[in-house]
């Protein structure tokens, strides 16, 4: 596996695998590797043998008094691990190269970006969507391979590619999930043990609420409460827990009722760490 740290030698060693007749997969990353990222790089060589892994700590999808200072960064290890994946090359820009002095051009998402994780963190999906059209630029990939445990960043990319006509297949998998069912997350290490156990909570209400709706239970309100009174007992800061139409993210009101498949979406502060999660009810 080759390491890059320079965008036109990144652009170079895609381009030769293109050249060479090689589909390219990407996987965007900002590093701290678990077991989700490493599926995501599995499914990607499943559909590409040249398979590109890209680590970067994205300044511009970070709030201010957000973590990105104190995100954790293991370049060592995470290098190792996209190694014995399986990957062709990784990418791991300074920020000075993917934001050169004087940028000032943003790629400004729409009407999928408002809601949920959207209205929390202002500016959050403009970051993700400027740093995924820079890194698709670089790569040129013919297949991008992301996770549904951000089910919203995911539905931002697939409405970018349409939009913006990018050749690029956009593959969505299922959230890899701990034994006891808390989704995976490089965030997971700032919880400390007593909040860890208070995490593993969160699947529970999610597997509750799709409990209710397969036994019927239809409307969003109800199938809130439920959550929320789970969650109530771990969190003093739920900043959302919303039913939602599934591709066009519309948050259902109380009242309102969900079709066959509903987006139940969470994030939730445990302890100073921000979690979320989803399950889409009527497939996952
Ligand atoms: P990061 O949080 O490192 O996640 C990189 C990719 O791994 C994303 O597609 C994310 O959905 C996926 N992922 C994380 N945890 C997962 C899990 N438990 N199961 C399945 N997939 C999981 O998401 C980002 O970085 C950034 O926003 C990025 C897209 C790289 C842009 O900066």
């Amino acid at each position: 596996m080759e390491l890059r740290t320079d965008p036109e030698e990144f652009r170079r060693a895609c381009e030769e695998a293109r050249a060479g007749g090689a589909r390219v997969g990407l996987v965007p990353t900002m590093g701290a590797l678990h077991e989700g990222h490493l599926t995501l790089i599995g499914e990607a060589r499943k559909r590409a043998p040249f398979v590109a892994v890209t680590l970067f700590v994205n300044p511009t999808q970070f709030a201010p008094g957000e973590d990105f200072a104190r995100y954790p960064r293991t370049l060592e290890r995470d290098s190792a691990a996209c190694e014995a994946a399986g990957a062709s090359v990784l990418f791991a820009p300074e920020v000075s190269t993917m934001y050169p002095p004087g940028e000032e051009t943003r790629v400004h998402p729409g009407a999928t970006a408002a809601p949920l994780c959207g209205a929390h963190r202002p500016g959050h999906f403009e970051g993700v969507a400027t740093v995924v059209t820079k890194l698709f630029a670089l790569a040129g990939p013919c297949v991008a391979v992301f996770g549904r445990k951000d089910y919203q960043q995911l539905m931002v990319i697939r409405r970018l590619v349409r939009d913006l006509l990018l050749p690029v297949e956009v593959v969505g998998i299922p959230t890899v999930r701990e034994s006891d069912g808390l989704a995976l997350s490089s965030r997971n290490t700032y919880l400390s043990p007593e909040d860890r156990r208070r995490a593993a909570e969160i699947p529970h209400a999610l597997a509750e609420a799709a409990r209710a709706f397969e036994a019927g239970e239809r409307r969003a309100g109800t199938l809130v409460a439920r959550v929320r009174a789970r969650l109530a007992r771990i969190s003093d800061r739920i900043d959302y827990i919303d039913v939602a139409e599934p591709e066009s993210l519309r948050v259902l009101g109380a009242e309102e009722h969900a079709g066959e498949r509903a987006l139940l979406a969470l994030a939730l502060r445990v302890g100073t760490t921000r979690l979320i999660d989803n399950l889409v009810l009527g497939e996952d």
